[in-house]
Order: structure tokens, then sequence, then C-alpha cells
């Protein structure tokens, strides 16, 4: 707790010092008024101010008190926007993704490759002890099957939260699933037969490609705007020349790359897709972690005519082990309905009404908060490292939520050879080259941020630059 205290408060200093709310050469308030005003021990700050000397935020000047020191200023450009004509291809790249799969879960070094949530947040706890109480207390067994659309009460809670993202919908519209996951996946199969063209955005979550893969379709890369996203303009182009059975976004802050949509261009989007009729799947996992100061809207919050298929889960913002997700699949509800109950017949009761229970309290509003903040200093903590330990020409995304940042470096870094280098010293990174299916990315790689800043993984981010810079010298 009290490593919380202090590092939190660390973490709020460099904040402010960022914002200019203390300027280069300002006095920080003494460490006895600093306790006082943050009803914190002594010890807390002091150990605070000697965070914020080692992060070279602040100097100690004898006799006279704490200073706001002159930092070099961020350096790195984002990365940039890929400019290649889409061509539909199959999916290859699974051999790898089952390797860096298999690393993450093996949870060994410094794990900074999987797209999950800190798993140190209270409402973990709160999960837990609702389980064991609903598992006493409530009738799970011998009820036989749930529904095929799911226990109504978490329905009704996601119904509930689903208004947050401009979504007006009704519990009977929404089924649930095993995750985001299996919930793109249903609307896959439904939408598409083998052969089908499905239009992804570039860079692209590497967990959608691999499916487009395993159901025989091709996937056609439309390039994405590091701040906004899938290239409308693009995708018209590609809608005149192919043809394209469904397309499929994470227009709120997607994975990789972290960007955001604008509104005006998710509703424009939607129209594009009414003109050649098209469903699209959005992948709105990421949507509760913005870092500005209020939740983007859905795609679907555009879509008239229930062509938008919403998927999303609570594994980004509580825990990916719940395996609980949900999709409101507008128009094509009764086919989604039915592969459900093909696959899996039902999901099981209890976790479904362990959640409800969950999201129907102010604490998974709390806990949401307390994520976006955190995760917000979180990623100005690794821009800070990699503007430190980084060489010359390394991009970095500046996501608006999410998880984790997309690294661009020069192009003869070869970053799956940097991968296996990293592994071997106990440092895991997803390589740029799972997350395109024609070999675009080959010197980009992903980093998760969300994880508390311990001086091991500070040290691993430190690693990763100096193995880069090694590695440009020698080429
Ligand atoms: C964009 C995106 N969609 C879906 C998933 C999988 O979500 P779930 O664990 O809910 O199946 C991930 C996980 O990394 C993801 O990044």
């Amino acid at each position: 707790m009290e490593m919380n205290l202090y590092a939190r408060l660390a973490d709020q200093l460099a904040d402010q010092i960022r914002e200019g709310v203390f300027r280069v050469g300002d006095k920080l308030p003494s460490v006895r008024q600093m306790a006082k005003k943050q009803q914190v021990s002594i010890s807390t700050v002091n150990t605070a101010y000697g965070v914020l000397e080692d992060r070279g935020w602040i100097e100690a000047r004898p006799k006279s008190g704490y200073y706001v020191r002159k930092r070099n200023e961020d350096r790195l450009a984002t990365p940039t926007q890929t400019r290649h004509t889409p061509k539909p291809r199959p999916a290859n790249t699974s051999q790898l993704v089952m390797e860096v799969q298999r690393d993450a879960a093996a949870r060994k070094g410094v794990s900074m490759s999987a797209a999950i949530p800190a798993l140190d947040f209270p409402i973990l706890k709160q999960v837990q002890r609702t389980f064991a109480q609903m598992a006493r207390s409530k009738t799970f067994l011998g009820i036989g099957y749930d529904s095929p659309e799911g226990v109504r009460e978490f329905r009704h809670q996601i119904a509930r939260r689903a208004v947050d993202a401009g979504v007006f919908i009704s519990p009977e519209c929404i089924i649930t699933t095993a995750g985001c996951q299996n919930a793109m996946a249903l609307c896959l199969r439904v939408l598409t037969q083998p052969g089908d063209i499905v239009a992804v955005e570039s860079p692209c979550y590497y967990g959608l490609l691999q499916m487009i893969e395993t159901f025989g379709l091709k996937a056609l890369e439309i390039p994405a705007h590091p701040q906004t996203g899938l290239s409308l303009e693009a995708l018209q182009l590609a809608l005149e020349k192919w043809p394209i059975k469904v397309a499929l976004t994470v227009a709120t802050f997607s994975n990789p790359i972290g960007s955001l949509m604008p509104d005006e261009r998710k509703a424009e989007l939607v129209k594009i897709l009414g003109r050649y009729d098209i469903p699209l799947i959005e992948d709105d996992v990421y949507g509760d972690l913005y870092f500005g100061d209020h939740r983007p809207k859905a795609v679907k919050a555009f879509d008239p005519d229930g062509r938008v298929l919403l998927c999303s889960s609570l594994s980004k913002t509580i825990d990916p082990q719940l395996r609980l997700g949900w999709v409101m699949p507008g128009r094509y509800f009764e086919a989604v309905s039915h592969r459900k109950f093909i696959n899996s017949i039902a999901l099981p009761t209890l976790p479904q009404m362990v959640m409800a229970e969950v999201l129907s309290q102010g604490m998974y509003d709390r806990h949401l908060r307390q994520a976006r903040e955190c995760y917000r200093q979180r990623f100005a903590r690794l821009l800070d490292l990699v503007n430190e330990h980084f060489p010359e020409g390394t991009r970095i995304s500046r996501p608006q939520g999410g998880l984790v940042a997309w690294f661009e470096l020069p192009r003869k870094i070869d970053t799956t050879q940097l991968y296996h280098r990293a592994h071997a010293e106990g440092v895991m990174l997803a390589p740029g080259e799972l997350f395109s299916i024609s070999g675009q990315y080959r010197h980009c790689f992903r980093l998760n941020y969300a994880q508390g800043w311990s001086p091991e993984r500070e040290l691993a981010v430190r690693k990763i630059g100096q193995w880069v810079r090694e590695e440009l010298q020698s080429s």
C-alpha cells in the first residue's frame, strides 16, 4: 500500500510539472508541507521526491529544498501512416502469434507484450468477494442451460452503460459471449463465407487477422492514420475496386496504435458502408479507457439501421480471466444468437450474475476513473523513458486511451529478431510482424504500458532502447 502511495504521488507531481503547474526553477513544497497537504507520511513524500529526482524531474539543493529541473523536451515523432495500395490476401502469421501468446502466458521475466490491464486494482478483490458470496447464496447449478442470449441482469447492465457511448439499446438486443474475440468470431461467421474479403485497418490487432485466416477469408488492409484511425478515403477507393463483404474496425483506441476516429468520421463511415450495403463489426473493447474528458461515442451510435455489430468485453477494463463479453448485433441478432448456440449452447451463469452485481455498483465507475488516470500517467512515464533511452529516428504513438503504445524504428531494425533477443533476456514485446499480413511492420513493435512502473520494468525499457542502438550501430 505504502509503495502505491509514493509511486502515485510521484506520478501526480510529474504530471503537474509536465502541465506547467510547477515550472523549471520552481521550488516544490517542503517534505513536511507536502506530507500535511497530501495526508501521507513524511517518508512517503521523501521516497516520492527521491523517485522524481532519479527520473530527472527535480533536484535537491542543499539546505534549500527540491527544485524543478530543466529536462529534455519530447523529441519523438509519431508513427507514419502507411501508404500501401490495399490488396486482399490470406493471412498467415499464426506460428509467431502462438509463440508470443504462450510466452506472455508463462509470466516469466518482464512481460510487456500482451494487451492486458493492470492487475493490481482493488476491483479484483471485490470481484473475487462477489464470486464467493454469490456462489454461496445463488442457485447456479441444477438449472440447466442458460438462454443463448445470456443472463438478463448482466445484459441490463451492459445496456445501461452503452448510453455513455451514445448507444441506446434494449437488453433484449444484446447477446453475451466468451469475451470480445468470441463475439467477433460469431459475427464474422454469420456475415462471411470462405473466400470473402474483409476490410480491416492497418496495423490491425493480430487476433483479428488470425481469425480471418482460420475462417478462409481474405484481409484487405486499409491504411490507418495514427490519430484518426481507418482512412475513409482509402476505404472508399477499396470499396470501388473490391467486393468487400464486411468491414471491421477498432475505431476507439485501436490496437496497436491507439488512434481515435473523430465522431464526424464515425458517422461518415456508417454512411459510406450504407451506400454499399456492407455491415461493420465494431470492436469497442478499449472504449471505456479514454484519457480525455469524456467517453467517445461508438460507431454504433451513428447507425440508424442496425448494420453495425458492436463487440466488447470486460477483458481490458477488469480482467481477461473473466472471459465475459457481449455483442449488439443489430439486424443480425437472430443469426448471431443461433451461431452462439451452435458454438457453445450458452455461457456459465455464475460469472454473468457476479458481473451484473459488480457493474450495478458505484465501485465499477470509481475503478474506471482510477484506471484511466493511472494509464494516462503510466503512458507519460513510458514516453519519458523512451525520450531518454531510445535512439534518434524512433517514433512512438500518442494513444488517446487504452493499454498499448506502438513504436516505429528505423527500417534497418528487424523487430522479430529484437523480440527473440529480448525474450532470451527475459523481456517480452510484441513484434510488428504480427500486425499485418503484408509484412509492413517488421521495423515496429507494441509495448504494454498499463502495468505499474517498477525499477525492473523501467530497466526493461532502457534495455530495449540499448539493443536498438546496438543494432543500428552494427548495421
Ligand atoms: C482489439 C482487441 N479485440 C479483442 C481482444 C480480445 O478480447 P477478449 O479477451 O475479450 O476476447 C483484444 C485483446 O487483446 C483486442 O486487443
